[in-house]
C-alpha cells in the first residue's frame, strides 16, 4: 500500500495569459522522499509548488497528495468545498523565500497561529507544540521575540517551525536560502537536513547544487515548463544526459563557487 506516491503529479498545466508556464508536467514522489527542483530562472519551479499548494490553479491534470485528488479541467474544474481545500491545502506546508512572517507577532506567536485559528488546537497545547517545534530549529531562547529582531536565518528558521506546526505531510520549500547573507544558509539548509534525516517528505526549489547532491533522492531538472530531466542525484548533477542540464549545471562549476546567485551583492 505504501508503494503509491505522496505525491503525484499527472499532465500538469498552467498558463498565465498566452504565456504557458507548465507544460505536462508529470512528477511522482514517494513518501520521505527530498526530491530537488532546479532549474532556471522562469522554469516554473515556483508555479509548480504554487500548483501543489492551491495558491495557483492549474488548467488541466491531477494533483494527488496522499488519498486526496484534485482533477483540473480548465473553467470545468470543480474545486472541492472549502473545507476540503483547506484540508488539501493543509496537507503540503510552504516555506517562501521573503520568510513572510506575522511582523505583530512574536516567534511563538507565530508558530501557534495556525494550529489555534485553522486547527483549533487549544492553546496549551498549541504553546506546547509551537515550543517543541522552536527548540527543533534551535530557537526556543528566541520564543519572545518579534521578527524584526530575528536575523534572516532565524526569520526562515521560525518560518519552517510555522510550517511544520500545521502537521503537513510534505513540506515545500521555494528558494528558502536565496535571500539570506551567505553566512546564514548554513543553519537553514542544516534544519532541512534534519527534517530529511526524520525522513519528512520535502520538494526543495533550491540553487544550492552542492545542498541538492547530498540531501535529494530525486533531482529533476526543469526549463520553459517543462521536465527535462528527472532522477538521482549521481546521475542529473554527476552525469546529465541533457545538453540544457549541463550547460545549466556549469554556471555552478568552478568560480561560481564563491559568487553563487544570491550571493552577489
Ligand atoms: N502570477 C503570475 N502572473 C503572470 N505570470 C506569472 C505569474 N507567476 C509566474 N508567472 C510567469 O511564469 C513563468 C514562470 O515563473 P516561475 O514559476 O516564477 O519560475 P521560476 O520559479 O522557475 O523562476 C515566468 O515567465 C513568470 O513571469
Ligand atoms: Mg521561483
Amino acid at each position: 500500500m505504501n508503494k503509491l506516491p505522496l505525491i503525484d503529479i499527472a499532465g500538469l498545466r498552467k498558463s498565465f495569459g498566452d504565456n504557458v508556464v507548465l507544460k505536462d508536467i508529470h512528477l511522482q514522489v514517494q513518501r520521505g522522499q527530498v526530491v530537488a527542483l532546479i532549474g532556471p530562472s522562469g522554469s516554473g519551479k515556483s508555479t509548480l509548488l504554487r500548483c501543489i499548494n492551491l495558491l495557483s490553479v492549474p488548467e488541466g491534470g491531477r494533483i494527488t497528495v496522499g488519498e486526496q485528488s484534485i482533477q483540473f479541467n480548465g473553467r470545468q474544474t470543480a474545486l472541492p468545498g472549502e473545507k476540503m481545500l483547506a484540508r488539501f491545502r493543509a496537507s503540503t506546508g510552504m516555506v517562501f523565500q521573503h520568510f513572510n512572517l506575522f511582523p505583530h507577532m512574536t516567534a511563538l506567536q507565530n508558530v501557534m497561529e495556525g494550529p489555534l485559528t485553522v486547527l483549533r488546537t487549544p492553546r496549551a497545547q498549541a504553546e506546547a507544540s509551537a515550543r517543541e517545534l522552536l527548540g527543533k530549529v534551535g530557537l526556543l531562547d528566541r520564543a519572545g521575540y518579534y521578527p524584526d529582531k530575528l536575523s534572516g536565518g532565524q526569520k526562515q528558521r521560525v518560518a519552517i517551525a510555522r510550517a511544520l506546526a500545521m502537521k503537513p505531510a510534505v513540506m515545500l520549500f521555494d528558494e528558502a536560502t536565496s535571500a539570506l547573507d551567505p553566512e546564514l544558509v548554513g543553519e537553514v539548509l542544516h534544519v532541512i537536513q534534519d527534517l530529511a534525516r526524520e525522513g519528512m517528505t520535502m520538494i526543495l526549489v533550491t540553487h544550492e547544487i552542492g545542498f541538492a547532491r547530498e540531501v535529494a533522492d530525486q533531482v529533476v531538472f526543469m526549463r520553459d515548463g517543462v521536465v527535462v530531466e528527472c532522477g538521482p542525484p549521481g546521475v542529473v548533477i554527476d552525469h546529465p544526459r541533457h545538453e540544457a542540464t549541463r550547460a545549466f549545471l556549469g554556471r555552478f562549476k568552478a568560480p561560481a563557487e564563491e559568487a553563487a546567485p544570491g550571493a552577489a551583492a
